[in-house]
């Protein structure tokens, strides 16, 4: 199961407060996303809006033929979409390994995991932790935990939620190689939400800015690299 993601005129709302107004993003399949935006812009909410998690939403989101708005969360992964929030949400208790023997479990015949051997191929780093506890791992050790865990469940679709944020910079160079080892190998198609602008566009094709939950700008890596005016009012810079 894959295909384009395509969000029509979504709305957002927590309870009563409307976060998201009519926002329109396609991510074609296979290509990178990044969705910058600054504190409180939305960039979350659309994620957790797009995983039809913990958000009341209104208007469209379809990946290929699939209506993830009319899925629970557990068919959404099932769709072959994995969202890793930014609170990474690891068990701290577990190993690293039972961290990714346990996202095994949540397989199903149309989607079998990725064999945990397999992954740890992918972060070499984790194979040399497998033994060790959750709450013993740095703190970019655990966002490359979160991430292996999310690709356990063989996504098609992948949703990182400020995967660089408080990590120092050689820390966020090992997390941004690992994302680019996952596109090549797997075909996978990303939104990567960043403050973090210069890291998320590097691995970007396409770049979509939110500002109070409207899209300011929508265009390719390189368009926006031309973009100062959009660089300096809406990010900081
Ligand atoms: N659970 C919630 N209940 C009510 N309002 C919320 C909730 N979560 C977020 N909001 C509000 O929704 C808006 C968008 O928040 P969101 O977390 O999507 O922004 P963000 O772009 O991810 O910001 P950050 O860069 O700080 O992570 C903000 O005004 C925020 O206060
Ligand atoms: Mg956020």
């Amino acid at each position: 199961m894959s295909g384009d993601l395509e969000v029509r005129d979504l709305h957002a709302h927590y309870g009563t407060a409307h976060v998201l107004f009519g926002v329109d993003l396609t991510v074609p399949a296979g290509t990178t996303t990044a969705l910058l935006g600054r504190n409180g812009a939305g960039k979350t909410t659309l994620l957790k809006s797009i995983a039809n998690a913990e958000v009341r939403t209104s208007g469209s989101v379809r990946y290929g033929s699939t209506d993830l708005r009319a899925l629970s969360p557990y068919r959404v992964a099932r769709a072959g979409v994995q969202l890793v929030p930014e609170d990474r949400r690891i068990f701290t208790r577990l190993t690293v390994r039972e961290n990714l023997r346990l996202a095994t479990k949540a397989a199903t015949p149309e989607r079998p995991p990725v064999p945990v051997d397999r992954i740890v191929e992918l972060f070499p780093l984790l194979g040399d932790l497998i033994g060790r506890a959750g709450y013993a791992l740095s703190g970019g050790e655990q966002q490359l935990l979160a991430i292996a865990r999310a690709m356990v469940g063989n996504p098609s679709l992948l949703l990182l939620d400020e995967p660089s944020e408080g990590l120092a910079p050689r820390i966020v160079e090992q997390v941004g190689d690992a994302i680019e080892r996952l596109q090549s190998e797997f075909s996978l198609t990303v939104v990567l939400a960043e403050q973090n602008s210069r890291f998320a566009v590097d691995l970007a094709d396409a770049v979509c800015v939110i500002d109070g939950g409207r899209v300011v700008f929508d265009g390719s890596a390189g368009e926006f690299a031309t973009q100062d005016a959009v660089r300096e009012r809406y990010l900081q810079v």
